[in-house]
């Protein structure tokens, strides 16, 4: 019988626990064994209790839970050589043969490393007296999946992640209560949105609360004939104010930065709004409540089509094949090249690094084959 391991790993985001309900689901109903890896990264490299069978009734009701409930964490551990050889042992001790990881590009990206090591982790075991040649050779190939959950929706190669629009939900329903005294008092707020280098969660929390201004770290503002983007911005609100707008939204990406890659902070914004325009302005920073929460029901359909395609993902890999990435594209669940998604995802960086904005967003968006 088939052992197929799930974890969590990195920031937690509401949909995790429907994807490992579906991993547990889909496995049994393949003639499979399903383990949880508690902890993330740290499971594996801890292993003992933090590697435990479940079964199909252990994750009844798991579908609208928030956060997951096999723990995360943004492991150190695992990141070293002697992590990832703890890793392999507790692995090939548990009888693991394929592991379905749901987490971050970080996460993914150590998904894929450990996959490439495999084989040399093994024989480093056999040779150091860890393993014998018998436990390690039904395991001489490590299959992998990923499933990105993540509440920046900041992978490419896929249009969007578990949890994002969770948490988008999360931020309008905040935004909204903000909204109404922002009105009462004619006051501005800044309100600062997580996604780390995303702006994804700023951009479209914008566009779905009519926010005056938006800014994001692949859009740097610039200022129109001879302004600053400052002048520009003071003139607009103002403009808004004269035609009676009583309040005015501002929402900040924690990433934003401006044309020389300098933060844009919220504090920035409202002494700007304060000095320039005396407008009672308020920050706002929506923090943890965004990640936190229970699933909207997209996330949750989402996290299980995607969990389903997981296993069958590694049920038909062969050592040959990369290790596949489920996304969404165009609303289909679909399989990438891990390692080319992740690739890309490290490519938006480096263009926003050398100020290609334009490339950014193209790389964001390109299609590539699997
Ligand atoms: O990646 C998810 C995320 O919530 C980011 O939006 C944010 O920058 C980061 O994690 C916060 O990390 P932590 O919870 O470790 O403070």
């Amino acid at each position: 019988r088939k052992k197929i391991g799930v974890l969590t790993s990195g920031g937690d985001s509401p949909g995790m626990n429907a994807a490992v309900r579906a991993v547990v689901r889909m496995s049994i109903a393949r003639g499979c064994d399903a383990f949880a890896i508690y902890e993330g990264y740290d499971g594996l490299v801890r292993g003992g209790d933090l590697i435990k069978q479940l079964y199909w009734d252990d994750v009844r009701g798991w579908l609208s839970e928030g956060g997951t409930l096999i723990g995360t964490a943004r492991c150190a551990a695992f990141r070293s050589h002697e992590g990832r050889l703890q890793a392999a042992k507790h692995l090939v001790q548990s009888g693991i043969d394929a592991l379905i990881v749901c987490g971050g590009d970080g996460s993914l990206t150590g998904a894929d490393l450990f996959r490439s090591e495999w084989p040399s982790l093994i024989t480093e075991l056999v040779n150091n007296g860890s393993l014998t040649k018998d436990q390690v050779e039904p395991h001489k190939f490590l299959t992998i999946a990923g499933m990105v959950g993540s509440i920046d929706n900041d992978m490419s190669a896929t249009d969007v992640t578990i949890g994002a629009y969770s948490s988008l939900h999360r931020i309008c329903e905040a935004v909204d209560s903000i909204g109404a005294t922002a009105f009462s008092h004619s006051r501005a707020f800044i309100v600062e949105v997580m996604g780390r280098h995303c702006g994804w969660l700023a951009l479209t929390a914008g566009i779905s609360t009519g926010a005056d201004f938006v800014f994001i770290p692949e859009r740097p503002p610039v200022g129109s004939a001879g302004k600053t983007w400052e002048d520009d911005m003071c003139d607009s609100i103002q403009r808004r104010r004269h035609r009676g707008k009583r309040e005015t939204i501002i929402i900040v990406a924690e990433g934003a930065i401006d044309a020389e890659l300098e933060p844009i902070t919220p504090g920035y914004i409202k002494e700007l709004l304060v000095n320039r325009l005396s407008i009672d302005t308020r920050v706002t920073t929506l923090g943890h409540t965004q990640r936190g929460g229970v699933p909207c029901a997209f996330d949750r359909i989402l996290a299980t089509l995607q969990g389903v395609e997981a296993v069958e993902a590694v049920l038909s890999s062969t050592p040959d094949t990369p290790s596949p990435m489920i996304g969404m594209n165009e609303n289909k669940v679909t399989r990438k090249a891990l390692v080319d998604a992740v690739n890309q995802t490290k490519a938006v960086a480096e263009a926003i690094g050398r100020k290609d904005f334009r490339r950014a967003m193209e790389l964001r968006n390109t299609e590539f084959e699997a």
